[in-house]
C-alpha cells in the first residue's frame, strides 16, 4: 500500500518536528494516482476500505476537520476569511464556512446573510485531478499544512471534492428550501435508519439548548443543505451513520420527510 499507510493517520497531528517535516515530503510525493491510503491506526478500519467510505469521511472533514481527527480547534481566525465577514475564530477554518454546505459558495445559500464571504464554491472543482486539488488545499491562501490536515485526511478530502459532491439545486428548491423528495418513501427510511438515535419525531437529540432547541426537523427545514450533507456523509466526531452508499434520491426522500418533523 502507500507510504501513508504506514505514516498516515488522522491522528498524525500529534507528530512533531522532524517527523512532521518528513511527512510533508512523503505526503506531496505520494498523492498522485496511488491507491487510497489505509489508515491502520484508525480503529477497526479494514485493509480493503471502500472509496465510498473514504469519500464520506472526506465529507465530514469538509464539515469540521478537527472534530473528525479529534484534534484541537484552531484558535485564530483564518487569514483568508474576509474582514467584513461575520464569523470568527475556529469556525472560519471549516471548509464549509467559505465554500458552503451546498458547495456553491457565494453563488449558493451563503450568497447572503451571516455566512457571506464572497468566496466561490468548490462545485467547479468536481472531477479535478487529485494532485491539483491537493495543491489548491495546501496553497498559501488556505494555509493548511501536513500537520493541521495530515496526508491521510487530505486524500479523503480530495476524494470528496472530486467525487462526493452533488448539485444540491437539483434536490432542494433554493427559494422555498423544500426538498424535492418523496416524504412517504423518506419516512420508511427515517423510521428504520434514523429514529433509533433521533427518535421518531427527531427530538431525542437536541443540537441546541433548552432555550433554543434544535432537532432534525429544525435543521432539515432551516438549513436543508447542511442536513443533506450530513445525511450523506455523517456528523464529524460522533457516532452517526453516513448514507453515502445509498442513492441521491434516498437522501432527498429522507430530507423531505425530515422537513415534516417538529421544529421545536
Ligand atoms: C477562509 C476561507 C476558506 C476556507 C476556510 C477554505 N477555503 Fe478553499 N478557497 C478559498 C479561496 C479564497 C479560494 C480561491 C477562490 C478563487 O480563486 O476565487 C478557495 C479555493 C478552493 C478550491 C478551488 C475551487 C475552484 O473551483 O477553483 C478548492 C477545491 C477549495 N478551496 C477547497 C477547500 C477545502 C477542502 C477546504 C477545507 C479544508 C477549504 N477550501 C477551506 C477560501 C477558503
Ligand atoms: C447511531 C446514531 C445516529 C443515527 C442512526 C443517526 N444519527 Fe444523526 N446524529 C447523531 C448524533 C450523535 C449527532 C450529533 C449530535 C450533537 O452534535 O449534539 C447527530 C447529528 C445529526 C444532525 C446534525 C445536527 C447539527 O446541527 O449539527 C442531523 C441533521 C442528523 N443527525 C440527522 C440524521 C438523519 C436524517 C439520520 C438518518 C439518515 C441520522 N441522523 C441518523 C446520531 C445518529
Amino acid at each position: 500500500m502507500t507510504r501513508a499507510g504506514v505514516f498516515g493517520t488522522d491522528g498524525m497531528k500529534r507528530m512533531a518536528g522532524a517527523v512532521a517535516a518528513l511527512f510533508i515530503v512523503l505526503a506531496t510525493a505520494s498523492v498522485s494516482g496511488e491507491a487510497l491510503a489505509i489508515d491502520k491506526l484508525e480503529k477497526g478500519v479494514p485493509e480493503a476500505v471502500t472509496d465510498i467510505w473514504a469519500i464520506a469521511r472526506g465529507g465530514q472533514l469538509y464539515d469540521k476537520w478537527w472534530a473528525v481527527m479529534e484534534a484541537d480547534a484552531p484558535k485564530t481566525t483564518h487569514p483568508a476569511y474576509p474582514a467584513a465577514g461575520k464569523q470568527k475564530g475556529a469556525a472560519t477554518w471549516r471548509c464549509k464556512e467559505c465554500h458552503g454546505w451546498d458547495y456553491k459558495g457565494k453563488d449558493g445559500a451563503y450568497g447572503k446573510g451571516s455566512h457571506f464571504t464572497g468566496i466561490k464554491g468548490i462545485s467547479g472543482a468536481t472531477g479535478l485531478d487529485a494532485n491539483k486539488l491537493h495543491d489548491v488545499i495546501m496553497d498559501k491562501t488556505h494555509g493548511y499544512t501536513g500537520t493541521t490536515i495530515p496526508h491521510s485526511a487530505m486524500e479523503k478530502l480530495v476524494l470528496f471534492i472530486g467525487r462526493g459532491q452533488v448539485d444540491m439545486d437539483k434536490y432542494i428548491d433554493r427559494q422555498t428550501k423544500k426538498a424535492r423528495g418523496n416524504p412517504s418513501r423518506g419516512g420508511a427510511l427515517f423510521q428504520t435508519v434514523c429514529a433509533i438515535c433521533h427518535g421518531f419525531d427527531g427530538k431525542t437529540i437536541n443540537f441546541g439548548d433548552d432555550k433554543e432547541p434544535e432537532y432534525v426537523g429544525t435543521v432539515a427545514s432551516e438549513n436543508p443543505w447542511e442536513a443533506l450533507h450530513k445525511i450523506r456523509n455523517g456528523q464529524p466526531g460522533v457516532p452517526m451513520i453516513a448514507l453515502a452508499a445509498l442513492g441521491d434520491q434516498d437522501h432527498v426522500d429522507i430530507l423531505a420527510y425530515a422537513q415534516t418533523l417538529p421544529q421545536k
